[in-house]
């Protein structure tokens, strides 16, 4: 029989890592032990899913050509976008410089995509965009496991949504299945900083009825 004293324990603990868990955004140069991301990517998958159909799909990138072809690819599409906003020319350069630099300082990238692949299908949009924003949901979760799991082996990790403003170009860049929608990039590696954010309490984002 489980004890009280346990459960709270263990409550205590999970409180504990989910607290501890911070979007970390400079490494060490130290590489990501293989053992670590097999236990990372065991984490995501046992995130629940829609219909348990489980449509994460996971991009390892390691090789540092891919990262800096991600990465000037991924910023050249950036400028684009802030160009057309008029953003003034000295703010662009220090942004895409920024996105640069975060994706190939990282030891080891994760790109969580998502596949409507073993998703239901409908007739109408009005469902299938439920069907579709399930499946985005299901694998935010997994991203979860990994921000989170990430964190218990003493990784920092920081989810970038760079790649979701830019699907098909990283797709066409790492020459991915044409289903695989790229959700986030997830850079990882042995923290070289501290940081400590605070929360709003729970109570301002919630109503009861
Ligand atoms: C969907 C999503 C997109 C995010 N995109 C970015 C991003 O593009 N760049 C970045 O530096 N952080 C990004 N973050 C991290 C957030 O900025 C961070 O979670 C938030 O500031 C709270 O800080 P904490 O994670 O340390 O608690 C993203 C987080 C989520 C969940």
């Amino acid at each position: 029989m489980i004890s009280t004293a346990s459960v709270a324990m263990k409550a205590a603990e999970l409180s504990e890592l989910m607290r501890r868990r911070r979007s970390l955004r400079t490494y060490r140069a130290q590489p990501v032990p293989k053992e670590f991301l097999g236990q990372i990517l065991e984490a995501a998958v046992w995130a629940p899913s829609a219909h348990n159909r489980q449509p994460w799909r996971f991009v390892v990138i390691s090789r540092a050509a891919t990262k800096e072809r991600l990465a000037r690819e991924m910023g050249a599409k950036l400028r684009g976008d802030l160009s057309a906003d008029a953003v003034p020319p000295a703010v662009i350069d220090a942004d895409v410089a920024r996105s640069y630099q975060r994706v190939t300082e990282a030891p080891l990238l994760l790109l969580l995509c998502m596949s409507l692949q073993d998703m239901d299908e409908y007739g109408d949009e009005r469902r299938q965009a439920h069907e579709r924003t399930m499946a985005q949901q299901s694998a935010a979760m997994a991203g979860q496991n990994i921000l989170l799991m990430a964190s218990s082996l003493g990784l920092g990790a920081c989810w970038m949504c760079a790649p979701l403003f830019c699907q098909d170009l990283v797709v066409s860049v790492l020459d991915l299945p044409a289903d695989w929608r790229p959700q986030g990039l997830i850079t990882l590696g042995f923290p070289a900083q501290q940081r400590q954010r605070e929360r709003d309490s729970w109570e301002t984002r919630t109503i009861r009825r």
